[in-house]
């Protein structure tokens, strides 16, 4: 049987309840061939059972079997010799519940102290380039280009890149993971999919978390570091990527950052929701964003002059995300009578539930008017299964050393590279009521630029009768 043992570092944190956690529960429930034991270690002084139970809502058996295999050890990263602690009860733990000494870490800490607990691991042999040990460190990878570049130089002085995971989450959900797949093998899609048939592409994550429990943490990155950074911009070089000539990971790579090394954020606004201030741990004087509107343009010839719109925001009263591919309008000329026919529309939805929507133009039986009509895709109902979270694939591919949800230094640096740009164009803040659609000044920029939103509102649904026949 495979084993592992699995050690958060952080596991008091929201990272490591709110998603984590609830992992290692998924893991349980669905995995009968892989034993683990899960070390929680932190700097606050917990009971290992009470962080599970508050983490993880399910069965009480499975939970019960989780927290046998659990353990939790203080640790404290300006004090050394809490990490010689830490590998004693690493080498405790493996033997008592005979394990093989394959090793998980993951860092879901903050990355200012990524190359100062990596020496410590290696300094104290938690983990050795000899032995079947890998290291995951969580999004953002620095604060910075200069960051990342120096933390990468320090972190890989201890390690070998195959022990490497620089994740992205992201990258494990199943319609991003397909996406290029979707793209490339599907006739439909690749021949339109340039300069001459797109108008414009919308890729939003929108969120309703009003950020109560990681206040803190959020306050020192925002929107653009926390979101952009990293998931949306992944999702962009996806979107604009040319047709790479192999999917295997280095060209996926070499691609996209061909793409990042060609997006330009031309213009944008930025947004605060108007109690965040309030949030424990945010600075009473915060201008941190929780929310922004970006124009891009990538600079390749298939994409040259789409304009791209990113836009993200919290506290909204919905959770989704989606990508939208909006075409030209087409054949106006035939439309003198009835109007105009609505732009097709490729949505491609990430989240809540993976979908694949095309907005197309029909025309109503024995009636002139056209109105737009939705073909669709949904994972769950083709495929008929319960996808797994994303952070359980990520698991997964990390135990099967699977770099998939790996994200390069070069990627990584270009999209930091992308958000200083963001910031030298020092564009303005506004505030926002929690739950409407972001600052009224984004309504003026929606004007401004002739930006296309969906409203999904004119959608034709079938009645009874016209579905019979
Ligand atoms: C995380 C961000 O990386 O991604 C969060 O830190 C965000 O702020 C989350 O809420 C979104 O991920 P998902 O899987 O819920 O769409």
């Amino acid at each position: 049987m495979e084993t592992w043992t699995i050690i958060i570092l952080g596991a008091t944190g929201d990272l490591s309840r709110s998603r984590l956690l609830p992992t290692l529960y998924e893991i349980i429930k669905h995995r009968d061939d892989l034993s683990f034991a899960f070390i929680g270690s932190a700097k606050d002084q917990i009971d290992i059972v009470d962080l599970i139970q508050e983490s993880i809502t399910g069965d009480k058996e499975l939970i019960a079997k989780l927290c046998k295999r659990s353990s939790y050890i203080q640790v404290d990263f300006t004090k050394p010799e809490t990490f010689k602690e830490l590998a004693e009860h690493i080498d405790t733990t493996e033997r008592k519940h005979t394990l093989s000494g394959n090793r998980l870490v993951y860092f879901a800490i903050a990355s200012q102290w990524y190359c100062t607990v990596t020496k410590l691991l290696t300094q104290y042999g938690i983990v050795s380039k000899n032995g079947t040990h890998r290291v995951v460190y969580e999004k953002p990878f620095g604060w910075d280009a200069q960051s990342a570049q120096e933390i990468n130089a320090c972190i890989t002085k201890e390690l070998t890149e195959e022990q490497i995971y620089r994740v992205d989450h992201y990258l494990t959900k199943s319609l991003v993971t397909s996406l290029l797949l979707t793209r490339f093998s599907n006739v439909f899609f690749e021949p339109i999919w340039n300069n001459t048939y797109i108008d414009q592409v919308q890729i939003l994550l929108n969120e309703t978390e009003m950020l109560d429990k990681r206040g803190d943490f959020y306050d020192k990155y925002g929107a653009l570091k926390d979101v952009v950074q990293n998931h949306m911009l992944q999702l962009l070089s996806f979107i604009a990527m040319e047709k790479p000539p192999s999917f295997d990971p280095e060209t996926i790579s070499e691609y996209k950052n061909h793409v990042l090394k060609h997006t330009t954020i031309t213009d944008g606004l930025l947004g605060q929701y108007d109690s965040y201030k309030q949030v424990p741990g945010v600075d009473p004087n915060s201008h941190t964003e929780t929310y922004a509107l970006l124009k891009a343009k990538v600079d390749i010839p298939h994409f040259k002059n789409i304009p791209i719109y990113i836009k993200t925001d919290k506290a909204l009263d919905t959770k989704s995300t989606e990508i939208h591919i909006v075409f030209k309008p087409q054949a106006q000329e035939l439309m003198q009578k009835t109007g105009t026919f609505d732009a097709n529309r490729l949505i491609i939805r990430i989240s809540p539930d993976s979908a694949i929507l095309l907005r197309l133009n029909a025309q109503k039986a024995r009636a002139p008017e056209v109105l737009p009509i939705s073909m669709e895709f949904c994972y769950r109902c083709t495929f008929g299964q319960e996808q797994p979270h994303s952070y359980e694939t990520l698991f997964y591919e990390i135990m099967r050393g699977d770099k998939s949800a790996t994200v390069t230094l070069e990627e990584i640096v270009y999209a930091w590279n992308i958000i200083a740009q963001i910031q030298n164009l020092s564009l303005p803040l506004h505030s926002y009521t929690p739950g409407s659609s972001g600052p009224p000044e984004a309504q003026e920029f929606t004007k401004k630029y002739g930006i296309n939103w969906d409203t999904g509102a004119t959608v034709a649904k079938p009645s009874k009768d016209e579905s019979s026949g």
